[in-house]
């Protein structure tokens, strides 16, 4: 064979060879390539090597030289496709996961302390005999005030004191607030069965306070009415008590101070002896009798005791929060300790 001729299919393969593994972006076609041009049978680069033996032995070393030259150049262009297709692997399918790592944590969320509470508090109530009862939050100044026994010119109706809805006034004519006590319940309950009624309800109410450590616009009462032939104070102080000793553990002391509301007569404040102090924590007294007459209950044949409680005041106690802003601040790193 003439050296022109073997030289001429040598540069041949060379273009060949290099244009196609040029163009190689994955393992797949890369292998085919191989196997073509490189293959140890029949690849296209054996069987010019086997010509080699053909040449004459002056020719033998130009021509071994440029042999070599082709080879070198294909497997330039072999290993830089060879690192394109590694490359294109682990860019499609990732890095390779490692299943003995740990997984990623994920917390559990959990109901809010408040709810907690509400939940807490009905099931102690549920044991000494109150069911649950519910209301709007949205209120007529019939349930708020009137029923309740608190005049047109009470300075608790006071506009500062209150949210009324301006908006639905306007439109309506009727006058809505935002309920400022659960207290409207006791009458709602009251108008719409006979008695014995002996219930609880635990929701929202809305004052226009300032927020500060112990106020904020919304918090939530437990209001409690217990109305039958013969109840009594007594009675009111001994539910108080085992209440106030289920919630807070041990066996709490309970104290009554002479107060006013005017829904019922007598009235007092509700403290608990707690962590070494007196600490107040609603109001109570028996039903007054104009309140049982609004919701058409005769007063001769039936007394009744009621009382609220505030529930963020119960919570933070026995939580020991100080600042009842955290309670709805949604920061999830102090809502997690409950
Ligand atoms: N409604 C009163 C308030 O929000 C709390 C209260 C006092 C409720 C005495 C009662 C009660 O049922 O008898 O301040």
């Amino acid at each position: 064979m003439e050296l022109n001729e073997f030289v001429h299919q040598l540069d041949e393969l060379e273009k060949q060879a290099v244009g196609e593994l040029s163009a190689i972006q994955d393992a797949a076609a890369l292998e085919e390539v191989r196997i073509k041009y490189l293959g140890a049978k029949s690849g296209q680069f054996k069987n010019v090597q086997k010509s080699m033996g053909a040449l004459a032995a002056t020719d033998r070393p130009a021509g071994g030289k440029r042999f070599n030259e082709v080879k070198n150049a294909i497997q330039a262009a072999f290993d830089e496709a060879q690192n394109r297709a590694s490359q294109q692997a682990t860019k499609s399918t990732g890095p390779m996961a490692d299943p003995t790592l740990p997984g990623a944590r994920i917390r559990l969320g959990h109901v809010h302390p408040i709810t907690q509470t509400i939940e807490h508090l009905k099931e102690i109530m549920g044991r000494l005999g109150f069911s649950v009862t519910e209301g709007p939050e949205v209120e007529d100044p019939w349930h708020n005030f009137v029923a309740l026994n608190i005049p047109d010119d009470h300075p608790a109706r006071d506009p500062l004191d209150n949210f009324y809805l301006k908006t639905a006034e306007k439109n309506s004519g009727v006058t809505r607030l935002l309920r400022s006590q659960t207290s409207t319940v006791q009458i709602r309950v009251m108008e719409s069965r006979q008695p014995p009624v002996r219930i609880i309800s635990l929701g929202r109410v809305y004052r226009p306070d300032e927020a500060d450590a112990t106020h904020f616009p919304m918090f939530h009462q437990m209001e409690g009415l217990w109305v039958d032939r013969g109840v009594t104070m007594a009675q009111l102080k001994s539910v108080l008590r085992l209440f106030a000793t289920s919630y807070l553990g041990g066996d709490v002391n309970i104290r009554f101070r002479p107060s006013f509301f005017p829904f019922t007569e007598p009235s007092v404040e509700v403290d608990f002896w707690w962590a070494g102090r007196w600490i107040e924590f609603g109001g109570a007294g028996m039903v007054d009798p104009n309140v049982l007459n609004a919701v058409g209950y005769d007063p001769e044949v039936y007394t009744g005791f009621a009382f609220g409680l505030g529930v963020e005041r119960l919570c933070m106690r026995r939580h020991q929060v100080t600042d009842i802003r955290d309670l709805y601040r949604n920061d999830v790193r102090f809502l997690r300790q409950f």
